[in-house]
C-alpha cells in the first residue's frame, strides 16, 4: 500500500526522500512523487507513473534542492495509476499532501469545495484534503490549527504528511488508522510509514497512536493526541539494520527470504522452550493467568496468515483438544457471531497493520472474548499494541510481497501456542516428543532447501507454457495446497487452485488432462493411502503429477509422475517443511515467466485499507 516519507533537515532532503521511497517499494505501488520547498521558497513537485526509479531519473535531470519535503509511493484506490493521480497533491501552489488510506466522505467534501471555487486536477480522494487545508489556512493562517480542523471533517482510515510553503520550517503528519512513525535525528526529524524507510538516517523513532497529529520541526516534534492534548510517545530503537533490507547475493528478496527460513525458525523457537515444555511467558505476562481458562479459540487473519490459522486448527483440536474456529478477517467483521464463554481471540499477521484483521480485533473487544492474542512479526505494530497478549515471530523484515519466512515462523509460533495450551489439557509425556521434533524443524528446513532447490529449478521449465495448475493435499496438508496455489498465482500469474484431494471427483477432476500439472504434498502420514487413490484418479485422466514425498511413501518416478523426495519429518509438523518446495516452485516458475517477483502487479505488502 502507499508509502509516506517526510523530512525537515539542515541539509537537502531530496535524496533522503528518494532513498526512503526505495525502501518502501516492498509495500507495493504504481506511481511515485516528491514535493520540496526550494531555497527560493517555491514548492516544487515531481511525479511519475511506474517505478521509483522513474522518479529518481526525473530528479537526476532536474534536481530539487531544499531542506523540507515529503514523498510518496501510491497504490491506486480512487482513480487509475497515472501521473496526475500520483501524490503529492497540491492546493494553491502552497499546500502539498501525501496520503495513505481512504477518505470515505470525499465525494461530499469535493462537491462543497467545487462550489467554493476549487478546481480538481485528479480523481483522487487525497486532493480534497489539500484543498480543505488550503481553505482553512486562508482563514486561520495557522498551519497546525488548519490541519486539526480538517481532520475533524474527514471520515475513513488514513495517514497524512503535509507541507505548507508559507511555513517552510515544519511538516505535519496525521495518523488515523494507517501506520505512521516519526524518525528522530540530530538537528533533523522525519516521518514515514515504516522506520525501514529512514534507516540510512536514523534507527530511533516514535510510534504514533491512532488519532495523533505530529508537528515535525528540525529540532523538536510536538505530538497531539486525538483529544487535541499535547502528549509524549515512547522512543524505540529499531532492531533493523541496512543489511536486513538488502538483497545480498540473491537475485530477489523472495529467494533470500525463502533461504533465511532455517535461521528465522531457529530464532522464533529459540526463547520459547525450557527443557521439554513451551514457556507460557513467551506470549506475554497475562498468558499464565489466561491460558488455563481457555475453552475455545477463534483465529482471524487474511491471505497466507489465514492459511497458517487453518493449520493451527488441526494442531489445537488434535493436540490441545480444544475447539478452534478460523475465519477470514474481512468476513467475520461483517456477520453476527456468537462467542462461547472463555474463547480466546487470536489474530495472525506479518505486518500487524492489515486493516481487516485490525478492525476484527477492535470489534472483538466488545463481543465478550476472554482476551486477545496476536501472532505477529512487527513488534511495534497496531495489532501488537492493541492485543492483550502477543507472540513476536522472528522472521525479521520481509520485503518480498509474497509471504514466505513470515508464514513458516507463524506456523512455529502457532505450534508453540498449541503446546502451551496443551500443557493444561494433555499429559506432559504426550507432548515431549513433539517439543523435541519441533526443535529439529530448522535443521530439516535447511536440508529441504539443500535437497530440493536444484530439482525444483530444473522442473520449473515444464511450467513455461502452463496457464493452470492444481495443488492437492489432505488433512493438515490441505492448507499447504492452498498456500502453494496462492504463491503460484501471485508471483507467477499462473491460475492455480488448492483442493483437498478427496474433493477432486466432486468437480475439479473435469479440468484434468495432459496439460494440467497436479502438484501434490504427500508426506508419509495416516492419509497417504487415501491420497494415493486420489492420485490414481488423476493419472487415469492423463494429468501430470508432481509429488513431494519422502522415501517411505514408495512413490517413484514413472510416466506421468515426477516424484521429488523430501527429508523425513514428523507428519504433524510436515506443513512447516512441505510449504518450502512450493515457495521455490512459485519462485522459479515466476523467474521463467519473467514477472516482477518482489513486487507482483496489483499487490501490496501491507494491506492497510479494507
Ligand atoms: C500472500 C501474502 C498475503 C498476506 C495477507 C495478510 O503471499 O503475503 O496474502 O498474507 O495480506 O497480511 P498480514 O500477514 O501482514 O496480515
Amino acid at each position: 500500500m502507499c508509502g509516506i516519507v517526510g523530512a525537515v533537515a539542515q541539509r537537502d532532503v531530496g535524496e533522503i526522500l528518494l532513498e526512503g521511497l526505495k525502501a518502501l517499494e516492498y509495500r507495493g505501488y504504481d506511481s511515485a512523487g516528491i514535493a520540496i520547498i526550494d531555497p527560493k521558497n517555491q514548492l516544487t513537485c515531481l511525479r511519475t507513473q511506474g517505478k521509483v526509479q522513474e522518479l529518481v531519473n526525473l530528479y537526476k535531470k532536474s534536481p530539487v534542492l531544499g531542506k523540507t519535503g515529503i514523498a510518496h509511493t501510491r497504490w491506486a484506490t480512487h482513480g487509475k495509476p497515472s501521473e496526475c493521480n500520483a501524490h503529492p497533491h497540491l492546493s494553491g501552489e502552497t499546500i502539498a499532501v501525501v496520503h495513505n488510506g481512504i477518505i470515505e466522505n470525499y465525494e461530499s467534501l469535493r462537491k462543497e469545495l467545487v462550489q467554493a471555487g476549487y478546481h480538481f486536477c485528479s480523481e483522487t480522494d487525497t486532493e480534497t484534503i489539500a484543498h480543505l487545508i488550503h481553505q482553512e489556512y486562508t482563514n486561520t493562517h495557522d498551519f497546525l490549527q488548519s490541519v486539526k480542523n480538517v481532520v475533524k471533517k474527514l471520515k475513513g482510515a488514513y495517514a497524512l504528511a503535509i507541507l505548507n510553503k508559507a511555513e517552510p520550517d515544519h511538516i505535519i503528519g496525521v495518523r488515523f488508522g494507517s501506520p505512521l512513525v516519526v524518525g528522530l535525528g540530530i538537528g533533523e526529524n522525519f516521518i514515514a510509514s515504516d522506520l525501514a524507510a529512514l534507516l540510512p538516517v536514523t534507527q530511533k523513532g516514535l510510534i504514533l497512536e491512532n488519532g495523533d497529529i505530529v508537528d515535525v520541526h528540525r529540532d523538536h516534534v510536538d505530538i497531539f493526541d486525538k483529544t487535541g492534548k499535547k502528549t509524549n510517545r515512547s522512543i524505540y530503537e529499531s532492531e533493523l539494520t541496512l543489511d536486513a533490507v538488502n538483497r545480498g547475493q540473491y537475485q530477489h528478496f523472495m529467494l533470500k527470504e525463502i533461504f533465511e527460513q532455517p535461521k528465522v525458525l531457529e530464532a522464533t523457537l529459540q526463547n520459547s522452550f525450557s527443557d521439554h515444555h513451551v514457556l507460557i511467558e513467551s506470549f506475554g505476562h497475562k498468558a499464565r493467568e489466561l491460558f488455563p481458562k481457555i475453552k475455545q479459540i477463534q483465529i482471524v487473519a487474511c491471505g497466507t496468515s489465514y492459511y497458517a490459522g487453518m493449520i493451527a486448527r488441526y494442531w489445537i483440536e488434535d493436540i490441545a483438544q480444544i475447539p478452534c474456529q478460523v475465519e477470514i478477517a474481512s468476513e467475520i467483521r461483517y456477520r453476527r457471531t456468537i462467542v462461547a464463554p472463555n474463547t480466546l481471540f487470536v489474530t495472525i499477521s506479518q505486518s500487524g497493520e492489515t486493516a481487516d484483521t485490525l478492525e476484527a480485533l477492535r470489534q472483538a473487544k466488545d463481543l465478550g472474548y476472554m482476551g486477545s492474542l496476536t501472532i505477529c512479526n512487527t513488534p511495534e505494530s497496531s495489532l501488537v499494541r492493541e492485543s492483550d497478549l502477543a507472540f513476536i515471530t522472528r522472521a525479521g523484515k520481509e520485503i518480498g510481497v509474497a509471504s514466505t519466512k513470515a508464514f513458516t515462523t507463524q506456523l512455529a509460533a502457532l505450534c508453540c501456542l498449541t503446546l502451551a495450551i496443551a500443557q493444561h489439557t494433555t499429559p506432559a509425556k504426550n507432548l515431549k516428543k513433539l517439543v523435541e521434533d519441533l526443535k529439529h524443524i530448522p535443521e530439516i528446513a535447511s536440508k529441504t532447501l539443500e535437497t530440493t532447490n536444484r530439482a525444483i529449478k530444473d522442473l520449473s521449465g515444464y511450467f513455461a507454457d502452463k496457464k493452470n495448475a492444481l495443488f492437492l493435499g489432505r488433512g493438515i496438508q490441505y492448507p499447504i495446497a492452498l498456500e502453494g496455489a496462492l504463491k503460484l498465482k501471485e508471483i507467477a500469474y499462473v491460475h492455480a487452485e488448492g483442493y483437498p484431494a478427496g474433493e477432486l471427483k466432486h468437480g475439479p477432476l473435469a479440468l484434468v488432462d495432459k496439460n494440467m500439472p497436479v502438484i501434490t504434498v504427500a508426506p508419509n502420514d495416516d492419509l497417504l493411502e487415501k491420497l494415493k487413490s486420489n492420485l490414481q484418479e488423476v493419472r487415469a485422466r492423463g494429468g501430470q503429477l508432481i509429488v513431494f514425498n519422502d522415501d517411505q511413501t514408495g512413490i517413484k518416478n514413472q510416466e506421468g509422475i515426477m516424484s521429488i523426495k523430501m527429508p523425513k519429518v514428523n507428519p504433524i509438523l510436515a506443513p512447516l517443511i512441505y510449504v518450502i518446495p512450493l515457495q521455490l516452485l512459485a519462485y522459479y516458475v515466476a523467474l521463467i515467466k519473467g514477472t516482477d517477483i518482489d513486487h507482483p502487479r496489483n499487490l501490496a505488502k501491507s494491506v492497510t485499507v479494507e
